[in-house]
């Protein structure tokens, strides 16, 4: 491809190039895709209201670039292998012509179940090539897919299905997870009670395990295709209709439906897929993230899809059947990019070396990273063992609502920096602005990252709720996007990401708010208020700490602190149930009444003795008393 960048001077003229004109830049891009009708105008914004569109008027369906597009130049060669979680289960490929057939006739079974263009889907799936087949019939026909993690729980998946309104469900009887069998229907089955916009559920006969079909509501998905064609002529689709809603937490109670749209998501996946990953032909590229989350939907399906990859998904867990599992699929798939999350090389990291030691990895090109700060120590694990010293790092920092990679190392072109993601990629305006809102210019500051200018794969709403869209993004700093983030730019101009500076805690790479895991908290009936915050853990990242004050009345603590994490896991599911509980007396609080979460941050990172002024609070007493209680 035309825009593929080789090397630094290539990257420096590109990022100019996309900054001085913005509008000829992306049209370049843009113009190596297949368009039913090309745009009128490359971009029209403004990050007041927001109103952010991009390739204006443009007509197109993103599958065709997917699919339609790669047939005659690679139908044969593999888009998807799926490894399955055991390993003496055969795996499978799907080449570009295969998954095209199972695209268009899955794509006409929900078109019979009556799902059209702009109505809602939910996919509640285990990682099978399903998932991505779903997701692409969805965009075939224009039905907008909301991809639910499948370790949320029943209420937090009934929560998403009622925000959006979903007309169908897509799941499966059950996942395969290490030497576990969890139960997938059950729970839809669950949050189906509290849903009235569902019409028809389809599901996948994946475990086998016994579930229940409702007549007149649940299909198998063998059925739903049985003697289907497998033609069919994708919809034509505006550039700023809507793709996929995708939730994610914030620093306030419900999580919000990220929206991104047809045209500009689809031209900034690929293009930072290829420049990023340093992608040729023929190479087999593994991204280890869940589709579930935002690093599935663009780094696994539709960026490498979109460049015609070979992309491997995988059902299982790094640990299972040993801890050697990641490196088995490395070798046997002949992996050249190699892309997971810091949290899961701290878990291995744990078991040593010797788990890699039999196995080569020598296909091994490029290692990513996402999803969280990668500290030192893991970057360095990273590149000496798992590259051999020979594969550079691309520390890739992005969120749900940019859709694409923002600041990230080209691999093998841009020289890296451990814990550094290094330097924007073309198109990218990055800004750092002191908390008045100031820019801090020039080298050598830190502060929180905001970006000034548009890029093509942005957030353009929140599902249903334009107004909190403005509120969470564009309101902190006018005219400006806030990440959420604190950032450092350094002497060399390199940006390292310094973690979140809202209420928003990062758990294995996983988003949670502590608003929303304290209002799951606060349903327990014995609580009567709680307060949650992150502390650094070392495999997770951070991990959940919860203060709260109960009625102890006919309990004892541990049996209160069991239930408050059941109750959690009950709420939101496992990856919110916090670590560790603390009954205390008292929440430490200014005299207008709000929680310091400050003094809990520090007393949870077991850093209480050095609090600082606390006579300033409504009740400094109750602070004593919490440290003695803290747990380490
Ligand atoms: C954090 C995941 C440091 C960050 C793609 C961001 C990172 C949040 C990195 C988004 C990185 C992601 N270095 N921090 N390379 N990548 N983050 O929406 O705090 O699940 O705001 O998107 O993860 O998480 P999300």
């Amino acid at each position: 491809m035309s825009d593929r960048i080789h090397s630094l001077s290539g990257y420096m003229y590109e990022y100019q190039k996309s900054v001085q004109d913005p509008e000829s830049f992306w049209s370049r891009i843009a113009d190596s895709f297949h368009w039913r009708k090309k745009w009128d105008k490359v971009v029209d914004w403004n990050f007041e209201t927001p109103d952010v569109k991009w390739f204006v008027n443009g007509k197109l369906n993103i599958t065709e670039n997917i699919l339609d597009r790669h047939l005659y130049t690679r139908g044969d060669q593999a888009a998807i292998i799926w490894e399955p979680n055991d390993p003496e289960e055969e795996h499978i490929t799907l080449t570009y012509k295969e998954l095209h057939a199972k695209v268009c006739q899955f794509a006409n079974a929900i078109k019979a179940k009556g799902v059209g263009k702009g109505d809602r889907v939910i996919i509640y799936m285990p990682m099978v090539p399903e998932a991505a087949i779903a997701m692409l019939a969805c965009a075939r026909i224009g039905a907008i897919h909301s991809i639910v993690f499948a370790g949320f729980s029943a209420n937090a998946l009934s929560d998403r299905i009622n925000d959006c309104k979903a007309k169908m469900v897509i799941t499966a009887d059950g996942n395969f997870r290490g030497n576990k069998q969890i139960p997938v229907k059950e729970v839809v089955d669950e949050a189906l009670k509290n849903c009235d916009s569902v019409e028809s559920t389809i599901v996948l006969k994946r475990t086998g395990q016994d579930i229940q079909m409702t007549s007149g509501l649940d299909i198998w998905w063998h059925d739903a295709i049985e003697g289907v064609s497998s033609e069919n002529k994708a919809e034509e689709m505006d550039s700023e209709d809507m793709l996929f809603i995708l939730y994610t937490s914030g620093s306030t109670g419900q999580p919000k439906g990220v929206v991104h749209t047809c045209g500009g998501y689809m031209i900034y996946t690929a293009y930072s897929f290829q420049n990023v990953f340093q992608y040729n032909q023929g190479d087999v590229y593994w991204c280890t993230a869940d589709v579930g989350w935002i690093t599935g939907h663009s780094y696994i399906v539709y960026g490498p899809l979109l460049a015609g990859a070979t992309s491997i998904m995988f059902e299982g867990v790094p640990t299972f059947p040993d801890a050697g599992r990641f490196w088995a699929i490395c070798d046997k798939h002949q992996v050249n990019q190699f892309y997971t999350a810091p949290t899961a090389i701290r878990a291995l990291q744990a078991y040593g070396t010797e788990p890699i030691e039999p196995y080569k990895l020598d296909s091994l090109k490029v290692l990513g990273s996402v999803g969280e700060p990668i500290n030192e120590e893991a970057w360095h694990w990273y590149h000496d063992h798992v590259g051999k010293g020979k594969c550079p790092i691309v520390d890739t920092w992005w969120q749900t609502e940019t859709g694409g990679i923002m600041v990230s190392p080209l691999a093998g072109i841009t020289p890296t920096k451990p814990a550094y993601a290094t330097l924007p990629l073309p198109g990218v305006q990055l800004v750092i602005l002191d908390n008045e809102g100031n820019e801090l210019k020039g080298n050598s500051v830190e502060g929180n990252l905001c970006i000034k200018f548009p890029w093509p794969s942005m957030l353009r709403t929140t599902y249903g709720d334009h107004d909190r869209c403005k509120q969470t993004y564009f309101s902190t700093f006018p005219n400006h996007y806030f990440t959420g983030d604190g950032v450092k730019r350094d002497e060399d101009g390199y940006y390292r990401i310094l973690g979140r500076v809202d209420d928003v805690i990062n758990v294995s790479g996983h988003r949670m708010g502590t608003a929303e895991v304290e209002n799951a908290i606060n349903e327990h009936p014995k609580v009567i208020e709680s307060a949650v915050v992150g502390y650094p853990h070392d495999i997770k990242g951070q991990g959940i700490y919860a203060f709260v004050i109960c009625d102890m009345e006919g309990r004892t603590q541990e049996g209160l602190t069991k239930e408050i994490k059941e109750t959690v896991n009950k709420i939101i599911g496992p990856i919110a149930r916090p670590d560790k509980v603390q009954i205390v007396p008292g929440l430490p609080k200014t005299r207008s009444g709000k929680i310091m979460r400050r003094i809990l941050r520090k007393i949870a990172s077991g850093d209480g003795d050095n609090l600082g002024d606390i006579s300033t609070l409504l009740n400094p007493e109750v602070v004593e008393a919490i440290k003695e209680g803290a747990s380490h």
